[in-house]
């Protein structure tokens, strides 16, 4: 053993921590230390000395990093065992845990509602949310004066000024994407020659009306369906939308067809199920009817087709568009629709 280790080797006895173990290595092997002190001594030696003695400051250099090295492991297991010994970890306390995410009950009802329509042969399809007034109401037929219009129901966007046909809205219904399903549909049938109808599809997604309170939100969500075929019926509307509610709602419930009203079908229908929660006897949800108002439906106004260039004479359809929330809120007694955009963990983490 050379001088340099024996020396090196009694310095790290004295040696007891981690801090004072590095502080020793860097005293011999660090840019200033002592290694380096013995190399900076070679110019001075005589040539057929400085190989040997090189080699000699190499071999101490190896010993004093592997010494080193070995005494780390050491010191670390040393000061872990004494450091469990003051501070010991309580291994029977319980971990950390993070809820796990769920789905909103908007998203598990559209889903629900998506799969019955899925399974009765309907696609699926989305339009935009910021939307023309073209298309959120003159293409249904809804005239420049109609109230639907009325700046206290539609959130108009600043577009620099322009108004009536020019203007966008936040869509106030889904009722939009019929018509944009049904042009794309002619520009297909154009280019590659595909069909017009069969058309059948439903059209979820969020709306907007300027409105706030237990029951109204300025966003809500709509599902839009549409049939176009040749020889498409009112019963076929009925029995359709029978189904689709029995599915929801269970096999025993009633539904009625009401006369109602909108532009861009004709006849149109409010559709009305047996009030879920009193089954018909008459309640606070139902005002005392004993039935609730689920959606608004009716046959494809020929005027809507005129817009969208199908031919009336050959095709025929209908129409429905309905709440999710609202279907929601029947389905899990929720009395307040705010309830669903609050945030509200509380109120998420039931469903
Ligand atoms: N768009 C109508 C509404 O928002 C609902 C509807 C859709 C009615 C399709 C008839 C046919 O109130």
């Amino acid at each position: 053993m050379t001088a340099l280790q024996e020396l090196f080797l009694k310095e790290l006895e004295a040696v007891t921590s981690t801090t004072a173990l590095r502080e020793l290595r860097s005293r011999y092997t660090g840019k200033n230390g002592v290694i380096t002190g013995e190399l900076k001594k070679l110019p001075t030696l005589a040539p057929h000395e400085r190989a040997a003695f090189g080699k000699q400051v190499n071999t101490d250099k190896v010993f004093i990093e592997e010494r080193f090295k070995e005494y780390e492991q050491v010191l670390i297991s040393k000061e872990i065992k004494s450091k469990l010994s003051k501070d010991p970890v309580d291994i029977t306390l319980p971990g950390y845990y993070k809820k796990p995410g769920g789905r909103h009950p908007v998203t598990i009802v559209l889903a629900e509602i998506a799969d019955i329509f899925v399974s009765m042969g309907f696609s699926i399809e989305e339009g935009p949310e910021v939307e023309s007034d073209y298309y959120n109401f003159s293409a249904l037929n809804i005239p420049q004066n109609h109230p639907a219009r009325d700046m206290q129901d539609t959130f108009y966007i600043e577009t620099g000024g322009q108004s009536g046909e020019g203007a966008f809205v936040l869509r106030t219904h889904t009722s939009p994407v019929q018509i944009r399903v049904m042009e794309k549909r002619v520009n297909e049938s154009r280019t590659n020659g595909t069909p017009l109808p069969p058309l059948r599809f439903i059209a979820p997604g969020k709306v907007y009306r300027c409105d706030s309170d237990i029951s109204h939100c300025p966003m809500f969500h709509q599902v839009e369906g549409l049939v176009v075929d040749k020889n498409i019926s009112f019963a076929n509307l009925k029995g359709l939308l029978e189904g689709f509610l029995r599915k929801v709602f269970g096999p025993s419930v009633p539904v009625r067809l009401r006369p109602s009203f909108f532009p861009f079908t004709e006849p149109s229908a409010e559709v009305d199920m047996g009030c879920y929660f009193c089954k018909g006897g008459g309640c606070r949800v139902c005002k005392g009817t004993g039935w609730i108002e689920i959606m608004g439906a009716g046959m494809v106004d020929p005027r809507v087709f005129k817009n969208v260039g199908y031919d009336t004479g050959q095709y025929s359809g209908f129409a429905f568009g309905m709440g999710i929330e609202r279907i929601a809120s029947l389905k899990y007694g929720i009395d307040d629709i705010r309830l669903y955009y609050e945030g509200d963990l509380r109120f998420l983490r039931q469903f």
